[in-house]
């Protein structure tokens, strides 16, 4: 017996229990709601008790919770399957709390605070020219992966705050198209160039930074330009150097900032340089205040661990395989891409951390889109299919365009979403509005099966204030501390990737087998795809 068998058991009363039903309790919305940091999050929608929420902080204290929070931050190896801390929450700590967990070595990461944030406070005095003596009007991010979503979720959410119409723009696939749209809007002696891998290895990034550099090369006049004009973050600095780009623009990452946590780091340089050294403080801050927060609030008062064991009950009790993530929000957009890396790159696994195969399901599949979007198309299989897809809504009660009645009409779509999803409406009511509506019996049951909506869908919402970069960091650390504690709960270690290893190694190998046309141990499939391209391709 371990402590899943209990919880299926336990959930097994929800199965078919109405979430409308608990609202009988006229406490509920307050004992199923909590503000703490920027937030404001209304679990009400769940499909859970007070009984059962108990069950779920009970579950979380008896796994070491506690301990495993101290431990991950203090720097212990959590991660270890590659035998690192897990030390990214450090990034936006105040310095002291630096040098009492790193010592000595804190000296570098502060340093290279200072260095990226010279670099931001220069290009955007113009005192850091280019090669050809100009100031910079853009930025060309190069990197994938963790070395990408955070930078490109974040572009988007503080438009805002983007300063004197600085352009920063960011290409991660090894997609010559994705490339081209990007130099066409460029100028090579304008532009600064920040190739971020913490490996300095990685095959698209590579790709795209050699492409980058040729155009360079050939389009400025300035023989300097790729020692000067290129920064790189990585933690790889013989490759960078060996790349080209000069000693002093490298900055360093260290083993212990996993790439999908590492927006705190000089990783953050293309948003820095986009909103300025003070609102990436401000997003650090944020980021910093929900790391106490976590720390300290008692299980049944943190909101990562409330989200996380919402999500723990969905998935193993209810047994639902999904998670929609629904930012009304059209600066969030790029929010539900960023998660699906943090959550399913972290949890998506199937052994313990001691490599045994785990007996329980891990991540959900996570997915998402802007809304009110999303409503327009897959938000009739979340209301009519048999699949129970779980949401989080996401909202800011000031949206930052002025177009008030706008937001206003974003915020009732929100609202209306959670109520539909919980409320669903049954065969017999739509009979009752088919009739009222004048239709014949005929036609009544004829149309009033395709009518009807499941309903009993749980959701949160999360509500900000407004989107501020403050906002913004404590979102990022909300998500990635719920996806810690899930981690914790299902024993697996989130902070390796080993399942996207083997595609990477059978994409080198079929990439030479183009060439020299010998394939081994590859499919027929594959072979018969690998000789189609052969002869199709010019
Ligand atoms: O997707 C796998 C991965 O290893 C990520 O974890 C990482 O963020 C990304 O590739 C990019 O790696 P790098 O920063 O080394 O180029």
């Amino acid at each position: 017996m371990h402590v899943f068998d209990d919880l299926t058991a336990i959930s097994k009363q929800a199965k078919n229990r109405s979430i409308l039903g608990l609202f009988s309790d006229a406490n509920r919305v307050h004992d199923f709601s909590l503000s703490a940091a920027d937030f404001f999050l209304d679990y009400s929608k769940q499909n859970i008790t007070e009984e059962e929420f108990t069950f779920l902080m009970n579950m979380a204290e008896n796994a070491g919770l506690e301990e495993k929070i101290k431990a991950m931050f203090s720097g212990e190896r959590i991660n270890n399957t590659e035998n690192r801390g897990v030390l990214h929450t450090l990034l936006r700590a105040p310095n002291a709390e630096k040098y009492r967990v790193l010592g000595e070595k804190a000296t570098e990461v502060i340093e290279t605070e200072r260095h990226m944030q010279s670099i931001v406070a220069g290009v955007h005095s113009g005192q850091l020219l280019s090669a050809s003596s100009k100031k910079y009007t853009d930025v060309l991010a190069i990197g994938i992966g963790g070395s990408y979503y955070g930078i490109k979720v974040g572009l988007s959410a503080l438009k805002p705050f983007q300063v004197n119409n600085f352009n920063v723009h960011i290409v991660a696939n090894v997609d010559g198209d994705a490339l081209v749209e990007k130099l066409n809007l460029l100028d090579a002696e304008t532009t600064l160039v920040v190739v971020i891998s913490k490996t300095f290895t990685t095959q698209e990034t590579l790709l795209n930074a050699s492409a980058v550099k040729e155009w360079m090369l050939k389009s400025s006049s300035a023989k300097q330009a790729i020692a000067q004009q290129w920064f790189a973050v990585s933690s790889n600095v013989e490759k960078a150097t060996a790349f080209g780009i000069g000693k002093n623009n490298i900055l360093p990452m260290w083993d212990w900032v996993g790439g999908r946590f590492s927006l705190w780091s000089a990783v953050g340089l293309p948003l820095a340089l986009a909103i300025g050294n003070e609102n990436f403080q401000c997003l650090k801050q944020g980021a910093y205040e929900v790391d106490v927060h976590f720390q300290t609030a008692p299980f049944d008062k943190n909101m990562p661990v409330i989200m996380a064991m919402i999500g723990i009950w969905n998935r193993n009790g209810l047994q639902y395989p999904s998670l929609a993530i629904l930012p009304y929000a059209h600066s969030l957009r790029a929010l539900p891409g960023y998660l699906q890396q943090t959550d399913m790159e972290s949890n998506g696994k199937s052994v313990s951390i001691n490599g045994e195969k785990l007996p329980w399901l891990t991540a959900p599949i996570v997915f998402g889109q802007e809304g009110t979007n999303s409503q327009h198309a897959f938000m009739q299989l979340m209301h009519q299919s048999d699949d129970i897809i779980p949401t989080d809504f996401i909202i800011a009660l000031n949206g930052s365009s002025g177009y008030t009645e706008h937001h206003k009409v974003l915020v009732a779509n929100c609202f209306a979403q959670s109520e539909a999803l919980m409320q669903g409406k049954s065969l017999a009511q739509v009979e009752r509005e088919l009739e009222q509506s004048g239709l014949s019996s005929a036609e009544v049951a004829k149309l009033a099966p395709h009518k009807t909506m499941k309903g009993n869908t749980p959701s949160n919402t999360l509500v900000l204030q407004s989107l501020t970069p403050k906002a913004f960091g404590a979102l990022l650390a909300l998500y990635e501390h719920k996806v810690f504690v899930q981690g914790v709960i299902w024993q697996l270690n989130s902070f390796d990737q080993w399942g996207v290893e083997l595609g990477k190694e059978l994409g080198q190998k079929i990439l030479q087998s183009m060439s020299h046309s010998q394939h081994e141990n590859l499919s027929a499939s594959t072979k018969l795809l690998i000789n189609k391209f052969l002869a199709g391709s010019a």
